[in-house]
């Protein structure tokens, strides 16, 4: 099955190139699109709003970099594959470029999609191509990463607190390392809100209440696990065993601090106590092996959630301005049961 939406993925994905999953739409189509209507709120002309009578989405992903990524990539792609009777579904991979967003953004106002999901691979530089976007009428979802622009750019985020995900991965890592020691961070992408408010709750929550715990060091690790192994590899260099806790913005980052741990002949989980987010199922298997403690769960399976506020918003319904996952924290102790359960 995986191998099946890891296929499903490359052949949607491989390039920008901005094709619907359901195979109805190309680019080239869209040259053929209605004639412009009036613009909303702009003086320019406005591309025509879909006359389709499916419920028509552009979607601009970040790119293929973790577990959890691919997870959400999955679940996106597999509930329109789902609904291809109703949903007309546009997919651009932007390779971690946010330029790339952008272009894929135009693509799909020129389109005129009903709805445009983003999930930001940085938080700022969209108030152009958004204000683009709503001179268009067409709404903005951020999925699971935010973007700093005023709240009339967007219509609603769907995702984590990721500040809160800072918060508990400090008071988890406190507990394991009994509220003192040496800390080294894995930071995830620069300027992503989930690099961003994962360091800053967990900062945050240190300076409040573990005056004792102390971060030695901080780097980013790009939420890719080569990178990850990488940057532990040259920490575990410079500050050897006065390393006492690793806490990464990501499980995938983890999974290559705890190999550069293995190979260096320390023992991730027991001489170095270890907190990472998302959730994947590798980090469970970290943590049956003895080689993780915790980790604070991110939920990528917001394909249902993400189709259905599309939906409402196509019917000109309001939808909340926040749509919060739900989520909870796994520690080393439960992993032999929860294990089986995960499905990302
Ligand atoms: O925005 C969510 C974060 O981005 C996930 O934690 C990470 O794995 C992803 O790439």
């Amino acid at each position: 099955m995986k191998r099946v939406l890891a296929t499903v993925l490359t052949l949607c994905i491989a390039s920008l190139s901005l094709a619907g999953c359901s195979g109805t739409t190309t680019p080239a189509d869209t040259q053929s699109a209605p004639a412009p209507a009036p613009a909303a709120s702009s003086e320019a002309a406005a591309p025509a709003k879909s006359t389709n009578t499916k419920l028509t989405v552009g979607f601009a992903q970040v790119g293929q970099e973790s577990g959890w990524r691919d997870a959400e990539t999955s679940s996106i792609q597999f509930y329109a594959g789902q609904h291809v009777d109703t949903i007309d579904f546009k997919f651009a991979d932007a390779q971690q470029k946010q330029e790339n967003q952008i272009k894929a953004i135009k693509s799909f106002i020129e389109m005129g999609v009903d709805v445009i999901g983003l999930a930001p691979v940085v938080e700022t530089g969209w108030d152009a191509v958004f204000t683009e976007a709503k001179d268009a009428g067409i709404p903005i979802i951020l999925v699971d990463r935010r973007a700093k622009v005023p709240d009339d750019l967007y219509t609603t985020f769907i995702g984590s607190d990721f500040i809160n995900e800072g918060n508990e991965a400090a008071d988890e890592l406190a507990k394991v390392m009994g509220n003192k020691g040496n800390i080294v961070e894995l930071e995830g992408t620069v300027g992503a809100s989930a690099a961003n408010d994962r360091k800053k709750g967990f900062e945050d929550q240190l300076k409040a209440k573990y005056p004792d715990m102390k971060v030695l060091a901080s780097q980013t690790g790009d939420f890719t696990r080569a990178k990850g192994k990488e940057v532990m590899e040259s920490f575990i260099k410079t500050y050897g065993n006065q390393i006492n806790g690793v806490y990464a913005h990501n499980d995938d980052m983890m999974l290559g601090a705890i190999e550069a741990m293995k190979e260096a002949g320390l023992k991730p989980g027991q001489d170095i106590k270890t907190v990472s987010c998302d959730g994947v199922k590798g980090i469970f298997e970290a943590m049956v092996a003895g080689e993780a403690n915790i980790t604070v769960e991110c939920n990528p399976l917001l394909g249902p959630q993400f189709f259905d506020t599309c939906q409402k918003l196509k019917d000109g319904q309001q939808v909340e301005k926040w749509i919060k996952s739900d989520e909870s924290v796994y520690r080393a102790d439960t992993a032999a049961k929860d294990l089986p359960t995960r499905v990302y």
